[in-house]
Protein backbone atom coordinates (compact mmCIF):
# COMPACT_ATOMS: atom_id res chain seq x y z
CA UNK A 1 0.00 0.00 0.00
CA UNK A 2 2.72 2.32 0.87
CA UNK A 3 3.95 1.98 -2.80
CA UNK A 4 1.31 2.94 -4.11
CA UNK A 5 0.05 6.03 -2.40
CA UNK A 6 3.33 7.08 -3.13
CA UNK A 7 2.60 6.61 -6.75
CA UNK A 8 -0.37 8.34 -6.78
CA UNK A 9 1.08 11.37 -4.42
CA UNK A 10 3.83 11.70 -7.19
CA UNK A 11 1.82 11.50 -9.67
CA UNK A 12 0.40 14.94 -8.41
CA UNK A 13 3.85 16.57 -6.83
CA UNK A 14 7.06 15.95 -8.28
CA UNK A 15 8.39 16.69 -12.00
CA UNK A 16 10.55 13.61 -12.12
CA UNK A 17 10.53 10.25 -11.81
CA UNK A 18 11.66 8.61 -8.28
CA UNK A 19 14.43 6.04 -9.81
CA UNK A 20 12.84 3.11 -8.23
CA UNK A 21 10.48 3.50 -11.09
CA UNK A 22 12.93 3.94 -13.87
CA UNK A 23 12.61 0.66 -16.02
CA UNK A 24 15.90 -0.87 -16.88
CA UNK A 25 17.12 0.93 -20.95
CA UNK A 26 15.78 -2.65 -22.78
CA UNK A 27 12.33 -2.19 -21.21
CA UNK A 28 11.79 1.25 -21.76
CA UNK A 29 8.55 2.45 -24.03
CA UNK A 30 10.56 4.81 -25.68
CA UNK A 31 13.26 2.81 -26.83
CA UNK A 32 11.25 -0.12 -27.71
CA UNK A 33 8.17 0.88 -29.02
CA UNK A 34 7.81 0.18 -32.95
CA UNK A 35 6.69 3.55 -34.84
CA UNK A 36 5.85 4.20 -38.75
CA UNK A 37 3.57 2.85 -40.99
CA UNK A 38 2.97 -0.72 -39.51
CA UNK A 39 2.98 -3.50 -41.76
CA UNK A 40 1.39 -5.76 -38.66
CA UNK A 41 -2.06 -4.89 -37.06
CA UNK A 42 -3.66 -6.32 -34.36
CA UNK A 43 -6.66 -8.01 -35.94
CA UNK A 44 -10.09 -6.92 -35.53
CA UNK A 45 -12.82 -8.99 -35.44
CA UNK A 46 -16.36 -8.27 -36.34
CA UNK A 47 -18.61 -10.99 -34.02
CA UNK A 48 -21.41 -10.52 -35.51
CA UNK A 49 -20.29 -12.08 -39.49
CA UNK A 50 -19.91 -15.21 -40.83
CA UNK A 51 -16.43 -15.43 -40.28
CA UNK A 52 -15.98 -14.53 -37.09
CA UNK A 53 -15.01 -17.84 -36.07
CA UNK A 54 -12.48 -18.10 -38.27
CA UNK A 55 -10.83 -14.45 -37.97
CA UNK A 56 -10.64 -15.20 -33.83
CA UNK A 57 -8.38 -18.85 -34.83
CA UNK A 58 -6.59 -16.86 -37.25
CA UNK A 59 -5.96 -14.21 -34.48
CA UNK A 60 -5.18 -16.15 -31.60
CA UNK A 61 -2.66 -18.50 -33.62
CA UNK A 62 -0.54 -15.55 -35.10
CA UNK A 63 -0.78 -12.54 -32.27
CA UNK A 64 -2.66 -14.27 -29.21
CA UNK A 65 -4.64 -11.20 -29.07
CA UNK A 66 -7.90 -9.13 -31.06
CA UNK A 67 -10.61 -6.55 -30.49
CA UNK A 68 -13.53 -7.59 -30.89
CA UNK A 69 -16.89 -5.40 -32.34
CA UNK A 70 -20.37 -6.50 -32.54
CA UNK A 71 -19.77 -8.64 -29.52
CA UNK A 72 -23.33 -8.20 -27.86
CA UNK A 73 -22.14 -6.33 -24.93
CA UNK A 74 -24.19 -3.39 -24.46
CA UNK A 75 -22.32 0.07 -24.51
CA UNK A 76 -24.50 1.36 -21.36
CA UNK A 77 -22.97 -1.80 -19.12
CA UNK A 78 -19.42 -1.02 -20.56
CA UNK A 79 -19.87 2.56 -19.76
CA UNK A 80 -21.90 1.68 -16.30
CA UNK A 81 -18.81 -0.71 -15.32
CA UNK A 82 -16.17 2.02 -16.11
CA UNK A 83 -18.28 5.00 -13.98
CA UNK A 84 -18.38 2.93 -10.86
CA UNK A 85 -14.28 1.95 -11.42
CA UNK A 86 -13.75 5.82 -11.69
CA UNK A 87 -15.83 6.72 -8.87
CA UNK A 88 -14.27 4.07 -6.60
CA UNK A 89 -10.84 5.31 -7.34
CA UNK A 90 -11.85 9.31 -6.98
CA UNK A 91 -13.17 8.49 -3.74
CA UNK A 92 -10.80 10.17 -1.16
CA UNK A 93 -7.90 8.04 0.49
CA UNK A 94 -9.91 7.02 3.91
CA UNK A 95 -12.89 5.81 2.73
CA UNK A 96 -11.43 2.90 0.13
CA UNK A 97 -8.28 0.39 0.44
CA UNK A 98 -5.52 2.40 -1.46
CA UNK A 99 -4.22 1.14 -3.98
CA UNK A 100 -4.06 1.38 -7.40
CA UNK A 101 -5.83 -1.68 -8.92
CA UNK A 102 -8.47 -3.66 -7.84
CA UNK A 103 -9.86 -7.16 -8.10
CA UNK A 104 -12.26 -9.82 -7.05
CA UNK A 105 -14.29 -12.61 -8.13
CA UNK A 106 -17.58 -11.87 -10.34
CA UNK A 107 -18.17 -16.03 -11.20
CA UNK A 108 -19.17 -18.32 -10.54
CA UNK A 109 -21.95 -17.02 -7.70
CA UNK A 110 -20.90 -19.58 -5.07
CA UNK A 111 -17.08 -18.54 -5.22
CA UNK A 112 -17.71 -14.61 -4.99
CA UNK A 113 -17.35 -12.94 -1.47
CA UNK A 114 -18.98 -9.76 -1.73
CA UNK A 115 -16.87 -8.54 1.44
CA UNK A 116 -14.11 -8.20 -0.99
CA UNK A 117 -15.92 -5.41 -3.31
CA UNK A 118 -15.87 -2.48 -2.92
CA UNK A 119 -19.14 -1.14 -0.93
CA UNK A 120 -18.52 1.99 -2.62
CA UNK A 121 -19.89 3.98 -5.37
CA UNK A 122 -23.14 3.26 -4.96
CA UNK A 123 -24.42 0.96 -7.70
CA UNK A 124 -20.93 -0.86 -8.19
CA UNK A 125 -22.18 -4.16 -7.04
CA UNK A 126 -25.34 -4.12 -9.55
CA UNK A 127 -22.79 -2.72 -12.66
CA UNK A 128 -20.19 -5.51 -12.18
CA UNK A 129 -23.07 -8.09 -12.08
CA UNK A 130 -24.76 -6.91 -14.87
CA UNK A 131 -21.14 -6.58 -17.13
CA UNK A 132 -19.87 -10.00 -15.65
CA UNK A 133 -23.23 -11.83 -17.04
CA UNK A 134 -22.62 -10.31 -20.66
CA UNK A 135 -18.83 -11.34 -20.49
CA UNK A 136 -19.40 -14.70 -19.52
CA UNK A 137 -21.44 -15.12 -22.79
CA UNK A 138 -18.70 -13.52 -24.76
CA UNK A 139 -16.47 -16.02 -23.49
CA UNK A 140 -18.31 -18.97 -24.08
CA UNK A 141 -18.43 -18.22 -27.43
CA UNK A 142 -14.37 -17.27 -27.86
CA UNK A 143 -13.90 -20.42 -26.24
CA UNK A 144 -16.73 -22.34 -28.89
CA UNK A 145 -14.62 -21.14 -31.53
CA UNK A 146 -11.10 -21.65 -30.52
CA UNK A 147 -11.85 -25.15 -29.39
CA UNK A 148 -13.53 -25.82 -33.05
CA UNK A 149 -10.24 -24.14 -35.16
CA UNK A 150 -8.65 -27.05 -33.05
CA UNK A 151 -10.45 -29.73 -34.62
CA UNK A 152 -12.36 -30.58 -31.14
CA UNK A 153 -15.60 -29.97 -30.01
CA UNK A 154 -16.86 -26.38 -29.56
CA UNK A 155 -17.38 -27.47 -25.70
CA UNK A 156 -14.06 -28.96 -24.89
CA UNK A 157 -12.35 -25.92 -23.42
CA UNK A 158 -15.37 -24.83 -21.03
CA UNK A 159 -15.61 -28.48 -20.27
CA UNK A 160 -11.98 -28.79 -19.28
CA UNK A 161 -11.36 -25.65 -17.98
CA UNK A 162 -14.79 -24.97 -16.28
CA UNK A 163 -16.19 -28.77 -16.20
CA UNK A 164 -19.01 -27.12 -18.00
CA UNK A 165 -19.91 -23.17 -18.15
CA UNK A 166 -20.53 -22.38 -14.93
CA UNK A 167 -17.37 -23.72 -13.44
CA UNK A 168 -15.29 -20.99 -15.20
CA UNK A 169 -14.12 -18.52 -12.66
CA UNK A 170 -14.13 -15.01 -13.71
CA UNK A 171 -11.91 -12.49 -11.92
CA UNK A 172 -12.78 -8.70 -12.28
CA UNK A 173 -9.78 -6.24 -12.12
CA UNK A 174 -9.68 -2.70 -12.69
CA UNK A 175 -6.18 -0.82 -12.46
CA UNK A 176 -5.84 2.69 -12.26
CA UNK A 177 -2.65 4.51 -14.16
CA UNK A 178 -2.02 7.92 -12.95
CA UNK A 179 -0.09 10.96 -14.68
CA UNK A 180 3.57 9.98 -14.98
CA UNK A 181 6.23 12.98 -15.09
CA UNK A 182 8.37 10.89 -17.44
CA UNK A 183 6.53 8.52 -19.09
CA UNK A 184 8.98 7.36 -21.25
CA UNK A 185 11.09 6.06 -18.59
CA UNK A 186 8.52 4.23 -17.00
CA UNK A 187 5.85 1.31 -17.41
CA UNK A 188 2.25 0.71 -15.60
CA UNK A 189 2.36 -2.83 -16.21
CA UNK A 190 5.68 -4.51 -16.88
CA UNK A 191 5.53 -7.58 -19.68
CA UNK A 192 3.82 -10.52 -18.79
CA UNK A 193 1.60 -12.97 -20.08
CA UNK A 194 -1.54 -13.80 -18.54
CA UNK A 195 -1.69 -16.69 -16.50
CA UNK A 196 -5.47 -17.49 -17.06
CA UNK A 197 -6.82 -19.02 -20.29
CA UNK A 198 -8.22 -15.96 -21.44
CA UNK A 199 -8.62 -11.96 -20.69
CA UNK A 200 -11.21 -9.84 -21.71
CA UNK A 201 -10.45 -6.15 -21.12
CA UNK A 202 -12.10 -2.29 -21.70
CA UNK A 203 -10.08 0.67 -21.37
CA UNK A 204 -11.17 4.44 -20.85
CA UNK A 205 -10.04 5.13 -23.97
CA UNK A 206 -6.64 6.16 -23.35
CA UNK A 207 -4.17 4.18 -24.88
CA UNK A 208 -1.35 2.38 -22.72
CA UNK A 209 -1.60 -1.66 -23.92
CA UNK A 210 1.27 -2.86 -26.01
CA UNK A 211 1.94 -6.28 -27.30
CA UNK A 212 4.97 -7.65 -28.52
CA UNK A 213 5.63 -9.67 -31.34
CA UNK A 214 8.47 -10.90 -33.19
CA UNK A 215 10.67 -9.09 -30.68
CA UNK A 216 8.96 -5.48 -31.20
CA UNK A 217 6.60 -3.62 -28.88
CA UNK A 218 2.88 -2.06 -31.04
CA UNK A 219 0.78 0.07 -29.45
CA UNK A 220 -2.72 -1.92 -29.51
CA UNK A 221 -4.91 1.10 -31.13
CA UNK A 222 -7.77 0.89 -29.70
CA UNK A 223 -11.30 0.94 -31.75
CA UNK A 224 -13.78 2.87 -29.61
CA UNK A 225 -16.35 0.06 -28.19
CA UNK A 226 -14.13 -2.49 -28.79
CA UNK A 227 -13.54 -5.59 -26.29
CA UNK A 228 -9.55 -6.67 -26.25
CA UNK A 229 -9.43 -10.28 -25.91
CA UNK A 230 -6.31 -11.72 -25.29
CA UNK A 231 -5.04 -15.64 -24.98
CA UNK A 232 -3.66 -16.43 -21.52
CA UNK A 233 -1.35 -19.48 -20.81
CA UNK A 234 -3.69 -21.70 -20.41
CA UNK A 235 -5.32 -21.85 -23.83
CA UNK A 236 -1.72 -21.72 -25.34
CA UNK A 237 -1.29 -25.18 -23.36
CA UNK A 238 -4.46 -26.50 -24.19
CA UNK A 239 -3.57 -26.32 -27.76
CA UNK A 240 -0.24 -27.72 -27.44
CA UNK A 241 1.01 -24.03 -28.79
CA UNK A 242 -1.03 -23.66 -31.49
CA UNK A 243 -2.77 -20.33 -30.11
CA UNK A 244 -0.15 -17.81 -28.34
CA UNK A 245 -0.10 -16.91 -24.97
CA UNK A 246 0.37 -12.87 -25.86
CA UNK A 247 3.58 -11.24 -24.28
CA UNK A 248 2.38 -7.34 -23.19
CA UNK A 249 2.28 -4.46 -20.89
CA UNK A 250 1.52 -0.82 -20.45
CA UNK A 251 2.60 1.96 -20.93
CA UNK A 252 1.66 5.25 -18.58
CA UNK A 253 0.63 8.82 -20.24
CA UNK A 254 1.92 12.11 -19.14
CA UNK A 255 -0.98 14.29 -18.88
CA UNK A 256 -3.91 11.72 -18.52
CA UNK A 257 -4.79 8.68 -16.10
CA UNK A 258 -5.16 5.36 -18.09
CA UNK A 259 -7.81 3.23 -16.42
CA UNK A 260 -8.71 -0.97 -17.82
CA UNK A 261 -11.06 -3.06 -16.33
CA UNK A 262 -10.08 -6.82 -17.53
CA UNK A 263 -11.68 -9.70 -16.66
CA UNK A 264 -9.54 -12.92 -15.66
CA UNK A 265 -10.94 -16.64 -17.26
CA UNK A 266 -9.66 -19.27 -15.50
CA UNK A 267 -9.99 -22.76 -15.27
CA UNK A 268 -11.44 -24.37 -12.07
CA UNK A 269 -8.30 -24.76 -9.25
CA UNK A 270 -8.16 -28.52 -9.54
CA UNK A 271 -7.74 -28.57 -13.62
CA UNK A 272 -5.17 -30.41 -14.84
CA UNK A 273 -2.87 -27.97 -16.82
CA UNK A 274 -2.14 -30.29 -19.80
CA UNK A 275 -2.45 -30.48 -23.62
CA UNK A 276 -5.67 -31.67 -24.98
CA UNK A 277 -4.62 -35.55 -25.32
CA UNK A 278 -6.03 -35.01 -29.22
CA UNK A 279 -3.95 -32.63 -29.74
CA UNK A 280 -0.29 -34.38 -28.98
CA UNK A 281 -1.49 -37.79 -30.28
CA UNK A 282 0.81 -39.63 -33.15
CA UNK A 283 3.94 -37.01 -34.77
CA UNK A 284 3.15 -34.20 -32.34
CA UNK A 285 5.00 -34.17 -29.08
CA UNK A 286 3.81 -32.30 -25.80
CA UNK A 287 5.57 -29.06 -25.91
CA UNK A 288 4.42 -28.69 -22.47
CA UNK A 289 4.67 -30.97 -19.22
CA UNK A 290 3.60 -29.73 -16.18
CA UNK A 291 3.59 -33.23 -14.35
CA UNK A 292 -0.05 -33.37 -13.23
CA UNK A 293 -0.16 -29.57 -12.03
CA UNK A 294 -3.19 -28.24 -10.95
CA UNK A 295 -4.15 -24.60 -12.24
CA UNK A 296 -3.83 -23.93 -8.53
CA UNK A 297 -0.36 -24.83 -8.13
CA UNK A 298 0.50 -23.01 -11.54
CA UNK A 299 -0.61 -20.05 -10.15
CA UNK A 300 0.72 -19.85 -6.84
CA UNK A 301 4.39 -20.55 -8.61
CA UNK A 302 3.69 -18.02 -11.47
CA UNK A 303 2.65 -15.09 -8.72
CA UNK A 304 5.29 -16.11 -6.07
CA UNK A 305 8.16 -16.97 -9.00
CA UNK A 306 8.80 -20.22 -9.05
CA UNK A 307 10.05 -22.44 -11.18
CA UNK A 308 7.00 -24.27 -13.41
C1 LIG B 1 -2.87 -6.05 -17.63
O1 LIG B 1 -2.10 -6.70 -18.32
O2 LIG B 1 -3.56 -6.59 -16.74
C2 LIG B 1 -3.04 -4.58 -17.82
C3 LIG B 1 -3.19 -4.23 -19.25
C4 LIG B 1 -3.80 -2.88 -19.43
O3 LIG B 1 -3.95 -2.10 -18.47
O4 LIG B 1 -4.15 -2.56 -20.57
FE1 LIG C 1 -2.10 -8.85 -18.43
Amino acid sequence: AGVVQSVQALASSLGALPPEFVRPEHERPRATTFRGASPLQIPVVDMSLPDAGCRMVEAATEWGIFQAVNHGVPADAVAELQRVGREFFALPQEEKIWSDNLFHTISPPAAVNHGFWPDKPRGYRQANEAYCGRILRLTLEVLERLSAGLGLEEGAMAEAFGGGDDGLVLIQMVNFYPPCPQPELALGFAPHTDLCALTVLVANGVPGLQVSMDGLWYDVEHVPGALIVNVGDQIEIFSNGRYRSVLHRATVSREKTRMSWPVFVEPRREYLVAPHPRLVAGEIPAKYDYKAKTFENYRYCRINKLPQ
